[in-house]
């Protein structure tokens, strides 16, 4: 029997000539089913996540597994615990952090304490010290593994122990040897600047060569001044005289035109052809007495040199020996960088460098200074750690106020004044004993 709420129409040609009979429903119509219809029970939403999960989970790609696997009740039931236990490892991975970071500075601070009241520490206690600090270099490292193995052996007292390792610059079989470049220089002179230029602009260099001449004071050298290329950043105001300085004198030519069409009524100007190697001798002339020769600097200045000398330690040294008290050596040079993958595009290029631009640019330059037994007052790396600024001077020159850190200049005299009265203070209470016991 036909439902009430059923009207049939009377049948229409479909477009396939099949006779379809149109079938109009009321709005109660969709509960009717014909009989012997098969009619599909539409899903519900559960029901098809549930397939679309079963599906994923047969899935063959890992991450759609993974997800899947992530949706299951089961696992959403566990997360709570999961939740916990992550939580846990990270207070325990913080507390270890934590911990780690005040043992470290607990230690830092009894190294600081004996460097400013016994005025030395051990060799282990000054590499701990600059490896806590983050100075540590290459050498330093190596030098404290020794000492670790020393400590697994059970040796405590390192006092008065010195450990001897090689340097990198020394030992690494990618930083060429030394040569004199003078000659390579001669025959460079000429494309020098059209050369190097792009790759300065490129690396925004100006920037770091203005840098260096604002260090100018007083009397200045200028180490391995090449072609010049420093004199369009020198402002006389602070320098009482200049004097220059390149084993190149082809290089020195060019300068020399470079710096007259600059200054062309500056008198207190030098320009003297010779090797840094040789420095103390140029300087002393005929006189046999350094300390009496009349020739000392304010500031020593060298950009890019120590990559091209035969000797960069001596020539450091002599750089020391000619400043006057105070004085400063301000350097720019390129060198080995922070990161591995750098280092190994240097390492790998260094030989084709070396004979495009007679330079080893692949040289540990803190390694250099440590070893010319200069103390650093400033040090900035750029370019990934490459270009190295640096401002050095002598290690029995005292520090300026501006060069102090923080705790230099505010706090360690206080301490040693405070740990003085301690010492005094314990001084007299024992002499009060020992009388009283008399
Ligand atoms: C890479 S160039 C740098 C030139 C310049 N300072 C600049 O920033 O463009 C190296 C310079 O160091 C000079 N030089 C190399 N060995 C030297 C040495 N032992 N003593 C003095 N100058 C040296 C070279 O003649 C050359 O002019």
């Amino acid at each position: 029997m036909l439902s009430p709420f059923l009207r049939l129409r009377p049948s229409v040609r479909s477009t396939v000539g099949l006779t379809v009979p149109l079938v109009r429903y009321s709005s109660r119509s969709s509960f009717y089913q014909a009989p012997g219809a098969h009619v599909k029970k539409s899903k519900t939403k559960e029901e098809l996540q549930l397939e679309q999960l079963e599906r994923d989970m047969r899935s063959s790609k890992w991450y759609v597994r993974w997800w899947a696997t992530f949706r299951t009740k089961e696992f959403q039931k566990k997360m709570t615990w999961y939740y916990v236990g992550s939580y846990a490892v990270f207070l325990y991975l913080g507390w270890k952090y934590m911990g780690g970071l005040y043992k470290k500075d607990q230690e830092l601070d009894e190294i600081t304490g004996k460097m400013n009241t016994q005025g030395k520490v051990n060799e282990y206690e000054m590499l701990r010290w600059k490896q806590l600090t983050g100075k540590a270099r290459y050498r330093d490292e190596k030098k404290l593994a020794e000492y670790e193995k020393l400590k697994a052996k059970g040796v405590t007292d390192f006092d008065g122990m010195e450990i001897t390792v090689e340097g990198l610059n020394h030992c690494h079989e990618k930083i060429l040897p030394a040569r004199d470049t003078t000659g390579f220089y001669d025959s460079k002179a000429e494309e020098y600047d059209k050369d190097i230029d792009w790759e300065e602009k490129m690396v925004f260099m100006g920037k770091r060569r203005k840098w260096l001449m604002k260090h100018c004071r007083g009397d200045v050298l200028e180490v391995s001044c090449g072609t010049g290329r420093n004199i369009k950043f020198m402002a006389m105001d602070h320098i009482k005289s200049i004097t220059f300085l390149d084993s190149s004198e082809k290089m020195m030519e060019i300068a020399n035109k470079k710096f007259r069409e600059k200054f062309p009524l500056y008198k207190n100007a030098a320009f003297v052809v010779g090797r840094a190697e040789d420095l103390v001798d140029l300087a002393r002339g005929k006189s046999a007495d350094i300390q009496h020769s009349t020739i000392k600097y304010d500031t020593v200045i060298e950009a890019f040199g120590l990559c091209s000398h035969e000797d960069p330690v001596r020539a450091l040294k002599n750089f020391a020996e000619l400043l006057k008290p105070g004085g400063r050596i301000v350097l720019l040079e390129h060198g080995r960088g922070e990161y591995d993958f750098i280092n190994n595009v240097l390492d790998n290029r260094a030989e084709k460098r070396l004979e495009t631009w007679g330079c080893r640019w692949n040289l540990d330059i803190g390694e250099l200074l440590d070893d010319s037994g200069l103390e650093i007052t400033e040090e900035k790396r750029t370019h990934l750690g490459t270009t190295w600024c640096i401002v050095a001077k002598k290690k029995d020159d005292k520090k300026r106020d501006e060069e102090m850190t923080f705790v230099e200049k505010y706090l360690s005299p206080g301490i040693q004044e405070r740990l003085q009265k301690m010492k005094e203070e314990e001084e007299i209470i024992e002499a009060m004993k020992k009388k009283k016991n008399d």
